[in-house]
């Protein structure tokens, strides 16, 4: 069985899909932390993204694999372990940039799928889950939120992990508004609900409230 959360960053989406899967004994899969190690492999190889061989070639080696240590995944580009580098701003930026390349999100949509086939009752997050990885999932969840609201959680997450007196909740939300924009307007696999998703508001939730309400939604066997 496939479960597909998608939606804008800041709505909850990675740590209610955690969740969801840690109460149901699912396994978990963050496809966007799959675009921020692929955009930490072009940074950190200085892959020209207008050059189409360049670029071919970085992902025909596709680098990326995911291995679980101690119950948490770990991203890998190549022999390195990229996972502490996958929120850096400098990341995060080239991850929102090469999500709108069709060779980028071809490549991943095989390596998604593939995870799809040997991973067994899965949850997937990410903004195209349900609209074009996955269109026959069992259940297609959408998340939203108040703008301002997700940029206040993103903001006290930031500063959690790396205490930064420069960083504003104002700049924290001018940045994801530029990327949902970006998400939302390319031309390949726009951010948008599937038709057949449900659509879930969490601005007033909390975690456990949303994951109980996407559990109402599961099928019986
Ligand atoms: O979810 P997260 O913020 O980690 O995703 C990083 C970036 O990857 C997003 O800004 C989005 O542009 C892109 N992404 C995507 N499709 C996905 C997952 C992420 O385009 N399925």
């Amino acid at each position: 069985m496939i479960i597909t959360i998608d939606g804008p960053s800041g709505t909850g989406k990675s740590t209610v899909a955690k969740k969801l899967a840690d109460t149901l004994g699912w396994i978990y899969f963050d496809t966007g932390a799959m675009f921020r190690t692929l955009a930490y492999g072009v940074i950190k190889y200085e892959i020209d993204l207008n050059s189409e061989p360049q670029l071919g070639y970085f992902l025909a080696h596709f680098p990326v694999t995911l291995k679980k240590q101690n119950g948490v995944t770990h991203f890998f580009l190549d022999d390195e372990d990229a996972t502490m580098h996958l929120r850096r701003p400098d990341v995060t930026e080239m991850a929102s940039k090469i999500s709108t390349i069709q060779a980028v999100r071809q490549t991943l949509a095989i390596a998604q799928r593939k995870l799809a086939i040997s991973g067994g009752s899965s949850i997937f997050d990410g903004r195209d889950m349900g609209t074009v990885i996955f269109p026959h999932a069992d259940l297609k969840i959408f998340l939203t939120a108040d703008p301002q609201i997700r940029a206040e959680r993103r903001y006290l997450e930031l500063v959690a992990k790396n205490p930064d007196p420069t960083l504003t909740e104002e700049r924290v939300l001018a940045d994801i508004l530029e990327r949902d924009t970006r998400d939302m307007t390319r031309d390949i696999a726009p951010l948008k609900p599937a038709e057949d998703a449900h659509v879930i508001d969490t601005s007033a939730l909390s975690i456990d409230e949303v994951v109980a309400a996407i559990k109402k939604h599961i099928p019986g066997p």
